[in-house]
């Protein structure tokens, strides 16, 4: 089995690493803002083009669809032609989605344009995390990757504040145009910016693999990691048959299962309608939900820092079980809150603390932790693949809940919805606590050997 090989005392790591890091997590912050801005300006288009409500729902969820075309092609592409140059088609496709919306005239050249936007998140929410995996040594990875994960919390945060500000303006056109700027930053930046070594290596591209680990490492000592890179390579086949195969299913199902578990626990319902679920809750002004809003973003950015620090200490199974619990926890609360025929002052308060409770305990586990995990338990030959299709899964689990949970509250009633994500919550959990290994701390050629020794997912972690 191949060691973890490199020695922390060696990693003499310079800024570089995160200055790769920063320029890239550009695409997390406009995965973030593009898929947040439609919140605040929708009010307006509705106006503009006087769109019907099926029309409405057309042009807020169409960049769903768009981010699952983009995933589906975005894997092989970047498996091809590499992990930089397929961020670096994204952030094209982000400034022309951007302005294209900016610009339009109707509402099949605004659907249009909210499509090309999709395209650009699809393939920007996988490569993003897996050309950092890549860039990165093991015993920070999990920190560097999940940078991704807070920019997307940022984008979040800003698509509302910039919301609020244009508001009383009703400028929509600016909410969507201001999106080239990052995409123009994460394009030239990425210009500037290195392969990814262990995609050079699998391109053959070793003298260039070897500069770049150089140059992110700090050190010309990079002849271990090197190798540690080809062996795994000299070991894999790399396609369908294999990932599907005995030796990697376990994988596979570890990266779809959650990536559906991430979406159908109900995390989109929150960030996507939480106005609409602070005024069931009793708070009818505007501007109560509107703080409250911007209240929910700020505690999914700030604990997503807070699980940033401990991914690499703790681990990533302790955080994605805590969080999941919290998560099951602050679900039945609100359920139980909006059980009472009419909310109690206090009843809403307790709700709109379950609420709060909930997405930091998103932020603790599920929402960087699937990221992570996926970037991580693929060999290196079909991993632009693999991570496409748990991201396939995603979108598509995403789109799901966006399209049922209004339908799903007209049937089952809010305790009921609540009550049905808390059951699902149950179900994520005993998935993670029997099938989801632990990555802390083990280089990725390791991650490899070990399913292809055919090691149980549990058994990773363990020395
Ligand atoms: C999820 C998104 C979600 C975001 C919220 C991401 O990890 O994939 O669907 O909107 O977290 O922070």
């Amino acid at each position: 089995m191949i060691k973890n090989h490199i020695n922390r005392q060696q990693v003499h790591r310079g800024s570089f690493i995160y200055i790769v890091t920063a320029i890239s997590a550009l695409g997390g912050l406009l995965f973030g803002y593009d898929t947040g801005v439609i919140s605040g300006a929708i009010l307006f288009i509705k106006k503009r083009f006087m769109l019907s409500a099926t029309l409405e729902e057309f042009v807020v969820s169409f960049v769903l669809v768009g981010a699952v075309i983009g995933a589906v092609v975005g894997g092989r592409l970047a498996d091809r032609f590499g992990r930089r140059r397929v961020i670096i088609v994204a952030s094209a496709l982000f400034a022309c989605g951007s302005l294209g919306t900016a610009l339009a005239l109707s509402v099949a050249w605004l659907v249009a344009g909210r499509f090309v936007v999709g395209v650009a998140i699809g393939i920007a929410s996988f490569a993003t995390p897996l050309y950092i995996s890549e860039i990165s040594p093991e015993d920070i990875r999990g920190k560097l990757v999940s940078f991704n994960q807070l920019a997307i919390t940022i984008g979040i945060v800003v698509s509302y504040l910039i919301g609020y500000a244009l508001s009383s303006s009703g400028n929509w056109r600016l909410m969507f145009g201001l999106a080239a700027i990052p995409s123009s930053i994460l394009g030239i930046g990425m210009f500037f910016m290195p392969s990814s070594p262990r995609w050079l290596v699998s391109r053959a591209m070793m003298d260039k693999a070897r500069t770049v680990l150089e140059q992110i490492r700090g050190t010309s000592d990079v002849d271990e990691e090197l190798r540690g890179i080809q062996e795994g390579l000299a070991q894999q086949s790399g396609n369908w048959k294999a990932l599907a195969g005995p030796l990697l299913r376990p994988a596979l199902i570890v990266g779809i299962g959650l990536a559906v578990l991430q979406q159908i626990t109900g995390i989109n319902t929150v960030i996507y309608y939480a106005p609409t679920i602070f005024q069931f809750a009793g708070f009818q002004s505007a501007s109560t939900a509107i703080l409250a809003t911007v209240g929910v973003g700020v505690i999914n950015m700030v604990i997503t820092i807070v699980a940033m620090q401990l991914l690499d200490r703790v681990g990533r199974r302790p955080l994605l079980l805590i969080g999941l619990a919290g998560m099951i926890f602050s679900l039945g609360m609100l359920g139980f809150a909006f059980q009472l025929p009419n909310l109690s002052k206090a009843m809403g308060w307790v709700a709109v603390g379950s609420l709060m409770l909930y997405v930091g305990s998103f932020a603790i586990g599920m929402g960087p932790v699937f990221w992570l995990l996926i970037s991580e338990i693929y060999p290196l030959k079909i991993r632009g693949l693999a991570m496409s299709i748990a991201t396939v899964a995603n979108w598509g689990a995403n789109f799901i809940v966006a399209l049922t949970f209004l339908s799903m509250i007209k049937i089952l009633g809010r305790s009921g919805t609540f009550w049905v994500y808390a059951l699902v919550g149950i179900v994520a959990w005993l998935f993670s606590y029997f099938l989801v290994p632990e990555t802390r701390g083990r280089s990725l050629e390791y991650i490899e050997s070990h399913w292809r020794s055919g090691g149980h997912p549990r058994q990773m972690g363990k020395k």
